[in-house]
């Protein structure tokens, strides 16, 4: 692979984007690389978690622009540039982003498609798409809005300006904020936290949660309780309730 990096401990695979020299900017080759090495581990049932990084210096300055400058209209609609995120966005795996120094544009599009952000002292989120004369193309006028609400989001998106790492935390858009150097070992450890839990409630969870921003309240909590009544089937619901009550560490296996 020429755009990543994967390595694998236990439950827990770390995606390292590597295009230093431009940033790690998310080419086309980037994003299928991406989707190629994850595919098969988001189908597997001894992967847990992803953790998605970029290098200590940048997370991702967002889509490769010298890839897209000069494409016409028609090439865009053809190609369905950018459709392939979807892709990310559906694994059921769950992704914690681990950030450090730029999260621009497409980067900061990557960070909302992950379920919990780590942000270092560093870290730079923006959509400044507009000063290319273009808007944010991977979900930022949707996710953005919907994690941080429309008056920030305008701001970010009309402006161009960027936050730092507290704005983001207060605005919702990363989880904790620590220092740079505890950026990947907290997100590492966040993730072997997720991935040792039962896999159908975890799943249950991510989904139950993304649920709260596609429906109303009524409609939301009905899916979650039918949800919660379903996990009743799983062994590990009774291995997770039998260790409480018997004041041992549980043992899940993900059925
Ligand atoms: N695409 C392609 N190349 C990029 C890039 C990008 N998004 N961002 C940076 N680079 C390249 C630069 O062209 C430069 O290459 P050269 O050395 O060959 O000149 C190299 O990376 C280093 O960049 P800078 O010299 O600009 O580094 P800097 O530290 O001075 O500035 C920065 C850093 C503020 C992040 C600046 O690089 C920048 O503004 N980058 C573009 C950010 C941006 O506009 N992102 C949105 C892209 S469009 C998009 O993402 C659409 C979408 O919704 C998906």
């Amino acid at each position: 692979m020429n755009t990543i990096k994967i390595e694998r401990h236990n439950r827990v695979v770390t995606v390292r984007l590597h295009r230093p020299h431009v940033l790690n900017a998310l080419s086309g080759e980037l994003m299928t690389e991406l989707l190629d090495a994850l595919r098969p581990l988001d189908a597997d049932p001894e992967v847990g978690c992803f953790v998605v990084t970029g290098s200590e210096k940048v997370f991702a300055a967002g889509a490769d622009i010298r890839e897209m400058s000069g494409k016409s209209a028609v090439d865009m609609a053809a190609e369905d540039y950018f459709a392939g995120w979807e892709e990310f966005a559906s694994f059921r795996t769950p992704r914690i982003a681990a950030v450090n120094g730029y999260a621009l544009g497409g980067g900061c599009e990557l960070v909302m498609m992950c379920d919990l952000v780590i942000a270092g002292e560093s870290a730079v989120f923006g959509q400044p798409e507009i000063k290319l004369g273009v808007i944010p193309g991977i979900g930022g006028t949707q996710r953005l809005t919907r994690l941080v609400g429309r008056a920030k989001a305008m701001d970010l998106i009309l402006t161009g300006r960027t936050m730092d790492a507290h704005e983001a935390e207060r605005s919702g858009l990363v989880s904790r904020v620590v220092p740079d150097d505890r950026v990947l070992p907290t997100a590492t450890e966040a993730a072997a936290t997720v991935a040792a839990y039962g896999t159908p409630a975890v799943r249950a969870a991510r989904e139950c949660v993304d649920r709260a921003l596609e429906t109303g309240l009524t409609e939301g909590t009905l899916f979650e309780r039918r949800v919660f009544h379903a996990l009743f089937a799983t062994e590990d619901q009774k291995e997770g309730m039998s260790a409480f009550l018997e004041k041992r560490e549980p043992n899940f296996r993900g059925c």
